[in-house]
């Protein structure tokens, strides 16, 4: 599992991220919801190792976040952040030849994977070239080419019109294995109510709720703390 404990991020003009603890549990989704500025990008750039934490300590599985190496933690981004100039083969490979797989394993990897989300066939495309939604998937597919046991979802969706988030909600749902983490950042509410086991809600830098899905979302929402009542009252 995922133990987060006092985690602090502090920017030059204060803290973003204010003494943060939570766990998150092999084989779950765990949904981190919160209104925009709220903390939850710099937190996933905090777990991915992107930016280091102020104080506080990070472990997966009992070993401190820093001595995983990169293969260990998939991060999906914000806007896929696709390399616009390589074709999607080239994207998929990129990071696992980098780092000395053999190319022949690889790319049969990333065949295997673009099967399993429907795009065989769009190897030779570049990111240009396709929709919003099979981008979202390709993205994904990189992110899991080294298997990671931990992975990370900044508003996977944000990008996709409602169809296409139902799709995407459920190939994250099929990501979900006794040995991973996953950790999903969405203001889509709705995809947190189908796929996520628990729910984090953030607001400026504090844990205000972490509970269980189905408490979050039940209609009784008086254990809620006031800030996600009122946030939930707004979308639904
Ligand atoms: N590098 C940085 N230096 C200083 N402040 C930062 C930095 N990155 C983010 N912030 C600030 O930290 C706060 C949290 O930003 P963050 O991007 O984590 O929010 P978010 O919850 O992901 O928002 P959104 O839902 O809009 O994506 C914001 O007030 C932002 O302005
Ligand atoms: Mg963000």
């Amino acid at each position: 599992m995922l133990n987060v404990n006092n985690l602090v991020k502090k920017a030059f003009n204060g803290e973003i991220l204010k003494n943060l603890s939570f766990i998150a549990k092999r084989g779950e989704i765990t949904a981190i919801i919160g209104p925009s500025g709220s903390g939850k990008t710099t937190l996933l750039r905090c777990l991915a190792q992107l930016t280091p934490i102020s104080s506080g300590n990070v472990q997966f599985s009992g070993q401190d976040l820093k001595e995983l190496s990169h293969g260990e933690i998939g991060l999906v981004f914000q806007n896929f952040h696709l390399f616009p100039h390589l074709t999607i083969l080239d994207n998929l490979i990129l990071a696992p030849v980098s780092q000395g797989i053999p190319r022949e394993e690889v790319v049969q990897k990333a065949h295997h994977l673009l099967k399993q989300f429907s795009l065989n066939g769009k190897e030779k495309r570049f990111p240009g070239e396709i929709s919003g939604g099979q981008k979202q998937r390709i993205a994904i597919a990189r992110a899991l080419m080294l298997d990671p046991p931990l992975l990370l979802f900044d508003e996977p969706t944000s990008a996709l019109d409602p169809e296409m988030v139902k799709e995407v909600g459920e190939i994250i749902s099929s990501l979900q294995d006794s040995k991973r983490v996953i950790i999903l950042v969405t203001h889509e509410v709705r995809l947190a109510q189908q796929i996520a086991n628990r729910v984090l809600f953030l607001d400026h830098g504090v844990l205000l709720d972490n509970v269980e899905s189905k408490e979050f979302f039940s209609t009784d929402s008086t254990k809620l703390s006031k800030r996600a009542q009122k946030f939930l009252s707004n979308i639904s």
